[in-house]
């Protein structure tokens, strides 16, 4: 069993990561959420959050993170995620309770009552974990690990070089990727990879209710990939959950990662030193490929068991 913390900005992959990781509570112990700036504003990403955990009438604390990135401005995806940050399904501003914390304070607290140690899931820009490790560098010997969506080897999605998380914040990544803590990357070299079809998402329909709000999420999402070039569609996020409760179908490579944070059109670049003698720890473990069927599997079958769940409550 993982106690985990999830770093979100929902996101129709980060709500699905969400799904997952509740609908596996004998593997992962979800001890709270915290929403970032990212896909779109934190007033939306928040809502988004409590529209997910409202629908499922699940009680995981909730905190608010960061409005914005460390150094520059917050630029937003409604190009990819729609106007709501979560467009597709329909949801009437559900109430759920927020943690009065900030996002930060929320984390410390949360880690230090933990009496194991915790691992991270980030789901968006690294501001809220980056300010954590500085502002509470005495936290850093109870995070287990950080199993992150962000960045990309071989190439970006915000920009030719450039992955969206990473882009949005590349100051906050640069301080995780060299905190010292065990990180598992899941960059778009595997998330990409890690394809949902359109045969497989109309499946979903139909299904149990949350089934069906998968499908109202990934038929907004698959069509909003197109204007990218994309067919099916990469749930990106959901690879940071999926290889903590399946690492068996996703392969890597350790290496040390460092991220570009300066004004070029390199800014948010991750690059990795794979030689064999690195000059730094390689403390990251960079996923590069996965076995698609049994990661679309791993879904699914967590859907239908919250079919299952909301429908006995
Ligand atoms: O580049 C993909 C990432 O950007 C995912 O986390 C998605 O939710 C968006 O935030
Ligand atoms: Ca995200």
């Amino acid at each position: 069993m993982k106690n985990i913390l999830i770093d979100c900005d929902p996101g129709h992959d980060d709500a699905l990561a969400i799904m997952v990781a509740l609908a596996h509570s004998e593997a992962v112990n979800v001890l709270g959420i915290t929403t970032i700036g990212g896909n779109q504003t934190l007033t939306k990403v928040t809502q988004n959050a409590k529209n997910i955990l409202h629908f499922l009438d699940v009680t995981i604390p909730l905190a608010k993170g960061q409005e914005g990135p460390l150094v520059k401005a917050l630029k937003t995806a409604p190009e990819a995620h729609g106007e709501s940050g979560m467009d597709g399904p329909y949801f009437d501003g559900e109430s759920y309770p927020v943690s009065d914390l900030t996002g930060v304070e929320f984390l410390y607290q949360m880690i230090q009552a933990s009496t194991e140690k915790v691992t991270l899931v980030a789901l968006g820009p690294l501001t809220n974990i980056a300010l954590l490790l500085k502002t509470h560098p005495d936290i850093v010997p109870a995070i287990e690990a950080i199993s992150l969506m962000g960045g990309g080897i071989s190439h970006g999605n915000q920009t030719a070089l450039a992955e969206f998380n990473i882009y949005v914040d590349p100051e906050a990544a640069e301080i995780v990727f060299q905190s010292g803590i065990p990180i598992i990357m899941a960059g778009l070299d595997v998330t990409e990879k890690a394809e949902i079809t359109v045969q497989e998402i109309n499946a979903l329909q139909n299904g149990g209710k949350v089934s069906n709000l998968a499908y109202e999420l990934l038929s907004f999402y698959n069509q909003s990939g197109r204007q990218f070039g994309f067919i099916d569609s990469p749930i990106h996020d959901l690879c940071a959950i999926a290889y903590l409760l399946r690492p068996d179908i996703f392969n890597g490579v350790q290496a040390d990662i460092h991220v570009i944070t300066d004004n070029s059109p390199a800014r948010g670049l991750t690059y990795g030193d794979f030689r064999r003698i690195a000059e730094e720890p390689k403390q990251t473990f960079v996923l590069q490929e996965v076995n698609r069927e049994k990661f679309v599997e791993l879904l699914v079958d967590s859907l239908k068991k919250l079919d299952r769940q909301v429908e006995n409550r």
